[in-house]
């Protein structure tokens, strides 16, 4: 039995290692995949394979169709819309993700673009603190709840608009709850996204919503950069020189606005909130885990595509 790692971007070396321990542990052997050139090889390398774990990697129709021995992909990570989930449940492939595992280090990396931003890039001049500052948590998840506690070491203000999750759940954190995303752009001079992207989200950060953020406007984006709407993004960094933007997730449009606005907006040269030893280990040893579990017992935790 073999299951495929294929990571373009590849987890550090002591989560491969660990993720080979699961394997052999089992008798499953471990096939890497890592920073392949195109889809080509990994249409390739997916060919024999019964478990597939993967990162942002784009797993389609086309893989499933080239796969036809696949019975698992796991996302190692959260976001899982990088997976044709209706290719996968017709070809009755069961898909997973791992919530929670890398939630720190991208909670981590808000705070550290965000400390860049307030500090001016480090260039010299004065910059500005988090304490007392009022700080808006789009979707309480994993990461949001990790944001959340950071913040409050920092002294900050804690807001949270998320209506799937009960009130009393950011209440116990010591977070205010909102009733709506308007307040809480309203609410707040800092605004972390944490929604995944679907169809409800996509490009729902809008002018309408951003234009109602308080001055000296950050938001910051760790999430997925199809949420937002990136003509309006523009439109608001035009409108205000007071509105600031940074993003572990590159717009489509991330040199024009570096162009046309400096150092009032920061994009991470590539998605890095996840990539720490810490997060690679537990998320790639999680999949490995599922991976085996469902191919030797059918467990199933975890599933996506239900
Ligand atoms: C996730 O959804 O888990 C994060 O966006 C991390 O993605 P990555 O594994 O591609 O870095």
């Amino acid at each position: 039995m073999k299951v495929l790692v294929a990571t373009e971007k590849p987890f550090a070396a002591v989560a491969v290692n660990g993720i080979k321990e699961v394997l052999d542990n089992a008798g499953v052997e471990m096939v890497l995949l890592e920073k392949y050139p195109d889809k080509a090889a990994l249409l390739k390398a997916v060919e024999d394979v019964e478990g597939l774990i993967v990162r942002s990697d784009i797993v389609d129709a086309e893989v499933f169709d080239t796969a036809p021995k696949l019975k698992i992909v796991v996302r190692a990570g959260a976001g899982y819309d990088n997976i044709d989930l209706n290719a996968a449940t017709a070809k009755g492939v069961c898909v997973m993700n791992t919530p929670g595992q890398n939630s720190n280090a991208v909670a981590e990396l808000v705070f550290g673009m965000t400390i860049l931003m307030i500090r001016n890039h480090f260039n010299g001049t004065s910059g500005t603190e988090l304490k007392g500052k009022k700080l808006g948590i789009h979707a309480y998840g994993q990461v949001g709840r990790n944001v959340a506690r950071i913040a409050k070491g920092f002294d900050m203000e804690v807001y949270a608009f998320d209506p799937y999750c009960p009130d009393d759940v950011m209440k116990k954190d010591g977070v205010t709850p909102v009733a709506s995303a308007e307040e809480l752009y309203k609410t707040c001079q800092f605004v972390s996204l944490h929604i995944p992207a679907t169809a409800e989200t996509k490009q729902s950060i809008n002018y309408s919503l951003l234009s109602l953020m308080p001055k000296g406007a950050l938001l910051i984006n760790t999430a997925r950069k199809e949420v937002i709407y990136e003509e309006d993004l523009a439109r608001i960094l035009e409108e205000r020189t007071d509105f600031h933007y940074v993003a572990d997730v590159a717009p489509t449009i991330a040199d024009t606005l570096k162009e046309k606005f400096g150092n009032r907006v920061f994009f991470t040269p590539k998605k890095m909130g996840a990539q720490t030893a810490e997060a690679n280990i537990n998320a790639g040893i999680a999949a490995a885990r599922q991976s085996v579990g469902y191919l030797k017992d059918g467990i199933d935790k975890f599933r996506v595509n239900k």
